[in-house]
């Protein structure tokens, strides 16, 4: 395993530079300025064949929808759709993204907590395929706004079937105490299906877990799948419930730090599809269609973030500082979990290591460290510091602390970059202020 590996799939190196989809990423921070994020068409198309293939070859009547909250934009949304994806939406706003490349709305699942009556709307009047009811008060909003429409929406419930998936605190969310979804254990599960299979303007299709995110053991998934099938047969017997959809969500993990392996897709794409089928055999229930949720590992590998050095800053005896232009604005997620990343200096990609230093963002807080204690080649003002792994959840949980601009965004392929977002200006900072 190289750097280089954890680099989009087209990563190679010529001339000391470091080239992405063709492009010399040196050329690319030269012509479009830096912060910037260069993604890849060929390893986004390549993982969502991947999913496909993996999930529909073991597991013919299997969906897959990317879940856009890890990073979308329109030039996104339209490449998810020539790829045949679906989407997992959670917000009004990214709706309004998948509506704007006229997204199928047959193949948009609406997630949330608290979605709001005008979001619930709106998805209504887009026609989505499926709206996923988290808690009591939005099945009450549901019924209320399908009723008045005139219209009957196909909805999934989703569950919380009480598993561990042993990740970051902040990422676990099909656990008891959380706030997504109804707890089966409570008996809340089999309220709220008899209140969805009671309303007629609500038919449930099915029912949804997600057990959270970067997860890298596969045992949770076959403990929750477990579970909920087990209840799925209950509710069979109970009420006549008919489970015709089933999602485990999305979470598998992606390996962003060489010490940090993750699994092949395959080995997640084995456990879930074996777990469902073995599962629906033992308790006589028909084999639902099956929706997988993934978000990092559709779209983490084919995103690099790209950084020029600036100052420099060395205190004697204990660490060496490289400032970059850009940090915790456009990713917060070292100061927010603690995530590790490698780097490649992409005008110095086959220099030798010599020095240990840190890479400090240019942000007013002392969590702005992109990476500690890092082995890199000598490294002077001016050097490109790219890091891989970089299009899941940085660009999507970006701000514009400190009143920074956010990054311009690339698409690379066969040598041609395509802009799609341009950096901020300082007139957008002030665009929506009133003086
Ligand atoms: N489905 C649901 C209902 C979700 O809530 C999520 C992620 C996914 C699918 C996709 O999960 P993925 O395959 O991307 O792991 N900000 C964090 C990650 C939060 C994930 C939120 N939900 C991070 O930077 O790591």
């Amino acid at each position: 395993m190289t750097k280089l590996s954890l680099f989009p799939q087209t990563a190679l190196i010529e001339g000391n530079h470091l080239f992405i989809g063709g492009c010399d990423v040196v050329e690319l921070a030269a012509l479009y300025g830096t912060p910037v994020y260069i993604f890849d068409e060929v390893t986004l198309r390549a993982k969502c064949a991947e999913f496909h293939y993996e999930f529909t070859s073991r597991y013919p009547n299997a969906l897959i929808i990317y879940a856009c909250k890890a990073f979308v934009n329109p030039a996104l949304a339209l490449l998810f759709k020539e790829a045949g994806l679906g989407m997992d939406v959670t917000s009004g706003g990214e709706l309004s993204i998948a509506r704007c490349v006229a997204f199928p709305p047959d193949l948009i699942y609406f997630h949330g907590n608290n979605k709001t009556a005008a979001e619930i709307e709106l998805a209504l009047e887009f026609g989505v395929g499926r709206i996923v009811a988290d808690n009591f008060s939005e099945l009450r909003l549901l019924s209320k706004l399908t009723q008045a429409k005139g219209t009957s929406q196909d909805i999934l419930l989703r569950l919380s079937p009480g598993i561990d998936p042993h990740t970051h605190q902040y990422m676990t969310t099909g656990i008891i105490d959380s706030k997504f979804g109804f707890p089966i254990y409570s008996g809340q599960a089999e309220e709220a299906l008899v209140y969805a299979l009671s309303t007629p303007s609500l038919n449930l299709v099915g029912l949804h877990f997600h057990l959270g995110s970067s997860i890298l053991a596969t045992e949770p998934y076959q403990q929750a799948i477990e579970i909920v099938l087990h209840f799925s047969a209950e509710m069979k017997a109970k009420y006549g419930f008919e489970l015709k959809e089933f999602s485990p969500g999305g979470g598998f993990a992606i390996q962003c730090a060489l010490d940090s392996p993750a699994r092949p897709l395959a080995e997640y794409a084995e456990v879930i599809t074996k777990a469902l089928q073995h599962h629906c055999e033992n308790r006589h229930l028909s084999p639902p269609r099956l929706i997988i949720e993934p978000g990092r590992a559709i779209i983490g590998q084919a995103g690099v973030a790209l950084y020029r050095v600036g100052a420099m800053k060395e205190v004697p005896q204990v660490r060496k500082y490289i400032f970059i232009d850009g940090g915790m604005a456009d990713n917060i997620r070292p100061a927010l979990y603690g995530s590790r990343y490698e780097v490649l200096v992409a005008n110095k990609a086959q220099d030798h290591d010599e020095e240990v230093v840190t890479i400090a963002g240019k942000f007013c807080e002392s969590a702005d460290i992109l990476i500690k204690d890092i082995n890199l080649p000598k490294i002077a003002s001016g050097d490109l510091i790219a890091i891989p792994c970089c299009g899941a959840y940085s660009l999507a949980m970006a701000s514009n602390y400190n009143a920074s601009l956010k990054p311009a965004i690339i698409l690379a392929k066969g040598g041609e970059a395509r802009l799609i977002r341009k950096r901020e200006d300082y007139s957008d900072l002030v665009s929506h202020d009133i003086w």
